[in-house]
């Protein structure tokens, strides 16, 4: 079987629609990393065929040498993933010395990696050091989740308590808070830095008027943070300066307790 038909590349072709749709990725915005074990990549390529090389610009953490990830391309569109995966798509296998990236498949118009990808790759080292079935990075411009970026202090006490007393799913889906950056250039490897070092303690991470970061174990994991952000963050937004019933820290702690959470320290008093 071709790998264009894969279930990795149908997982990505199908997200980034749904994404596109969802008026998150506008133009080139949003970017996803998938780590594929070479069991899987074997089943396509029985031995490594490259096509060509490209250079990270920084060096790749050592949990991540020789292994394979399917990535968004730079500039490309989310709406057209599903249109043309093999253009808008690649698959990179990073290199023993964690310096270069090779192309086994995808960005046929000469294309490479998202420049995102600093973020990306050293978010997978953090996260799959923490968790080693983590897979998925993923990256996008949700509006809401921006707008009360812009309307906070860059505080993730702060960002992560407005969202746990907006909506009662929000502490159950990411009981260990959201980290925040701010505002910062973005493409770089100082952003990747920061990014990783706030995986360290959280599977997402807003970029202060810019967009958020999520990890997870597959594509729905990873999407399905992203998206409570969002519909917090929305419910957030709709209902500022409106609000008569906020959640109560007792229910909070009650919901914690009920499914046997561990709280980010400093967001709820514990009475
Ligand atoms: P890329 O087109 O390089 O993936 O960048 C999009 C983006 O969201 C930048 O943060
Ligand atoms: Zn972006």
């Amino acid at each position: 079987m071709d790998f264009v038909e894969s279930k990795f590349v149908k997982e990505v072709s199908e997200i980034t629609d749904n994404m596109y749709h969802q008026g998150w990725d506008e133009r080139n915005g949003g970017n996803i990393s998938y780590l594929i074990d070479e069991q899987f990549v074997r089943e396509y390529f029985p031995k490594d065929v490259f096509l060509r090389d490209l250079e990270l610009g920084f060096t790749a953490d050592e949990v991540l040498r020789n292994k394979y990830f399917l990535v968004t391309g730079t500039g490309k569109y989310f709406k057209n993933v599903i249109k043309d995966p093999e253009n808008n798509l690649g698959l990179v296998k990073i290199d023993s010395d964690g310096h270069t990236a090779h192309l086994l498949w995808g960005y046929r118009d000469g294309g490479r990696m998202t420049s995102e990808f600093p973020a990306h790759l050293m978010s997978h080292a953090v996260r799959f050091k923490a968790n080693p079935n983590n897979r998925v990075i993923m990256h996008t411009h949700p509006t809401y989740t921006i707008c009360m970026g812009a309307c906070l202090p860059t505080d993730e006490v702060v960002f992560t308590r407005k969202l746990w007393k907006s909506n009662t799913e929000a502490v159950v889906v990411f009981p260990e808070g959201v980290g925040v950056l701010p505002c910062m250039v973005c493409g770089t490897n100082e952003i990747g830095m920061a990014t990783a070092e706030k995986m360290k303690e959280h599977r997402i991470v807003t970029w202060t008027n810019h967009g958020i970061y999520g990890a997870g174990n597959d594509i729905d994991e990873a999407f399905g943070l992203i998206e409570t952000v969002e519909k917090t963050a929305q419910i957030y937004m709709l209902t500022l300066g409106h609000v008569v019933n906020e959640i109560p820290d007792e229910v909070i702690i009650g919901l914690a307790k009920l499914w046997n959470l561990k709280m980010m320290p400093g967001v709820i008093e514990e009475k």
